[in-house]
């Protein structure tokens, strides 16, 4: 849909240029800590990303002795503070501890003058048992500087731990996690595919149950896969507008090359994308803290815990006849491993196994010649799989995992491509359940809406109104606890490129995000900005600090 990849608008100069420093944000609830539990925090790193282009900051990170007993925390939180004053790109930040990745960001756009500033918490609490022990936490930020780049981004990272108590239990944790990475000692563990991402490992013979979570997000000629075209209507696109391979993504898990469960990709939106001046001050949904898919891979326990090395493969696939996709995709995995009491191995068979190797999808569109067509692509996923599993100690599960998904994706092209319209439809009802109790659910719809129209055959001016929401119902495994989130984001926005000069932009965003959860925490807020204005900010719920 761009002339150039959207990373590469860039902020120069601001429309009404700010007395201070910008304080940009993300809508989300606020992390669930217990505010009065005692607290140690602990600095984890320091860094300046000047030029820091395969340059990741590696430090050694090591449990607090002084919160209770290691492990036994209520919760533990990262404080992730960046300032940033010139220009640069978005950039993208992948933590990685133990070998876990553990978060995935991506930075806000920085203006020259005052600069920009943000602090995001993330909660990282499910991790607990790789914060229990002493490791190498790695946080991989590439950034360039050379001509016309300037922007430092000047970051620190600070862990809590929360103590536990009567009245805050510890953190529910899994006996292990086990990456699904590249391992690497010195950057971000995260592969980029294609090819695919694969590794052996090997299960203690006591598994009872597995959870799987993927991280997943489009880079470079799939950052904007979404507006990526059917390679039968291709050709009529000119040159420069948008890549091939349509817009239908897959990310897929495998054991032993065999399906085990999909995700459909919530399309996130980094600051630099469409119209960068669209997010100052609010990012879109999911750009500095990056949604990731739960799977249930207990179903596969029964031929996991044999003591051999199995291959667990992370791969993005399209709808194109040969399922093949542009450069690049990145990726991790990680499986939250739950041991029974028993050190006997647990036995089991798989008893129903239904799952495709690829989702079912349609091609289908309308081709008036060079720069005039409309495009459609539809697809199915069906998955269903049962197993009857027997614990060392007795415990028989019945385990059945259900994944049933659809998309859409419906884009036109007009005036020579200059016009351009998207709506997407992705939704599903992911379940699993284990002897009739849930334990994995996501029930999501990711509606997205766009429009983009050059102002001038010389696609140096557009305009772009978006609307994209992010509802989603999600019990990630059963030490977690159910959520449901809804958010609803509407932005419009005009930007002027001015090569040698200074880019020009405006822009709109408001937002509606609602959250709620099984323990009763409840958040709302509304919040709109224009031209780097807050004009409407209301917060409500039990969670809302104001
Ligand atoms: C996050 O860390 C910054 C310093 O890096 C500090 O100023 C800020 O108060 C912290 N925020 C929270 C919520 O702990
Ligand atoms: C940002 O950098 C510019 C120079 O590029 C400098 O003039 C300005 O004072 C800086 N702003 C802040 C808030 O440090
Ligand atoms: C990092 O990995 C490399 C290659 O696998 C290995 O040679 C090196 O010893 C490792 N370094 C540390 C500190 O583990
Ligand atoms: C199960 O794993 C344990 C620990 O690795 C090993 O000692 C034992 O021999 C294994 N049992 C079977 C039946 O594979
Ligand atoms: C169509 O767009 C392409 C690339 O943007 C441009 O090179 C070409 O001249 C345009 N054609 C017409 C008829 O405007
Ligand atoms: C692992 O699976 C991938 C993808 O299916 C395959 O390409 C690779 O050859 C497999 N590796 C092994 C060791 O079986
Ligand atoms: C798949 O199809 C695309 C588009 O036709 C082509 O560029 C690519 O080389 C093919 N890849 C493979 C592995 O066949
Ligand atoms: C698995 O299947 C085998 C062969 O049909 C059977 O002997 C065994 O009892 C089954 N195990 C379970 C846990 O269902
Ligand atoms: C999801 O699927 C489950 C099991 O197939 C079904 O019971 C449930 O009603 C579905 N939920 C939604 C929201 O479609
Ligand atoms: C868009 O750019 C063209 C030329 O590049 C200019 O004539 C036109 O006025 C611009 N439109 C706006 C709204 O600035
Ligand atoms: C995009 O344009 C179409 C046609 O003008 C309009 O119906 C739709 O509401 C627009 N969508 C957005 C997100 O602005
Ligand atoms: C944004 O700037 C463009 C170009 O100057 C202008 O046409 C448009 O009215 C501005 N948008 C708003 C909402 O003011």
């Amino acid at each position: 849909m761009f002339f150039l990849n959207s990373l590469l608008f860039l902020w120069t100069w601001l429309l009404s240029p700010s007395k201070c420093v910008l304080e940009d944000f993300a809508v989300t609830q606020p992390p669930l800590v217990p505010v009065d539990a005692r607290q140690c925090t602990i600095l984890v790193l320091q860094r300046d990303f000047a030029f820091s282009f395969g340059s990741a900051e590696v430090v050694q990170l090591e449990p607090p002795t002084s919160c209770g007993p290691i492990g036994s925390w209520a919760a533990i939180t990262l404080n992730f503070t960046v300032s940033v004053n010139g220009t640069q790109f978005d950039r993208l930040g992948i933590f990685t501890f133990q070998n876990v990745e553990i978060w995935r960001t991506s930075t806000f756009e920085p203006t020259r003058g005052d600069g920009v500033a943000w602090t995001y918490i993330k909660d990282v609490s499910q991790y607990t048992p790789l914060f229990s022990e002493p490791g190498v936490f790695i946080l991989q930020l590439d950034n360039l500087i050379q001509t016309g780049l300037d922007g430092i981004y000047s970051t620190t990272l600070h862990a809590t731990y929360y103590a536990s108590s009567p009245n805050h239990p510890p953190a529910n944790k899994a006996d292990l996690i086990i990456p699904i990475s590249t391992l690497a000692n010195d950057t971000g563990n995260d592969a980029s595919v294609p090819p695919a991402l694969s590794r052996a490992i090997t299960l203690p013979n006591n598994t009872v149950q597995i959870y799987a979570e993927l991280f997943a997000s489009g880079n470079g000629q799939e950052e904007d896969w979404y507006f990526n075209v059917a390679n039968e209507f291709f050709p009529e696109i000119p040159d420069g507008i948008t890549f091939g391979q349509g817009s239908f993504r897959e990310v897929r898990l495998l054991i032993d090359n065999q399906v085990a469960g999909v995700a459909f990709p919530y399309p996130v939106i980094f600051t630099g994308g469409f119209v960068p001046s669209m997010w100052r001050p609010i990012a879109a949904h999911g750009a500095i803290e990056l949604p990731t898919y739960f799977l249930d891979v207990t179903p596969f326990v029964p031929i996991l815990v044999d003591g051999n090395p199995h291959n667990f493969t992370i791969d993005v696939v399209s709808a194109e006849s040969n399922h093949t996709i542009n450069q690049n995709w990145f990726v991790s995995g990680l499986l939250q491993v739950v041991l029974d009491s028993s050190p006997l191995p647990t036995t089991g068979n798989i008893t129903r196994y239904e799952a495709d190797p690829f989702a079912k999808a349609s091609v289908s569109g309308t081709d008036r010649g060079i720069g005039d067509i409309d495009v459609n692509i539809e697809a199915t996923r069906f998955l269903h799989v049962e197993s009857d599993i027997v614990s060392g100690s007795g415990q028989v599960t019945h385990v059945v995992w259900i994944q049933d998904l659809q998309y859409s994706n419906f884009q036109t092209y007009r005036n020579n491509a200059t016009v351009q319209t998207l709506q997407q439809r992705s939704s599903g009802n992911i379940t699993s359940s284990h002897n009739g109790v849930p334990a994995v659910a996501d029930v999501f719809s990711y509606p997205f809406d766009a429009n983009f129209t050059y102002l001038f055959p010389d696609l140096q001016n557009w305009t772009s109104t978006i609307d994209h929401s992010y509802n989603r119902s999600l019990l990630p495994n059963p030490l977690r606890l159910a959520t449901i989130t809804m958010e609803r984001q509407t932005t419009s926005g005009f930007f002027q490129l001015v090569p040698g000069g200074t880019n020009f932009g405006n822009g709109t965003n408001n937002n509606t995000f609602e959250y709620l959860d099984s323990a009763g925490n409840t958040y709302r807020r509304l919040v709109n900005a224009a031209f780097n204005n807050i004009t409407l900010d209301e917060e409500s719920g039990n969670l809302a600090v104001n």
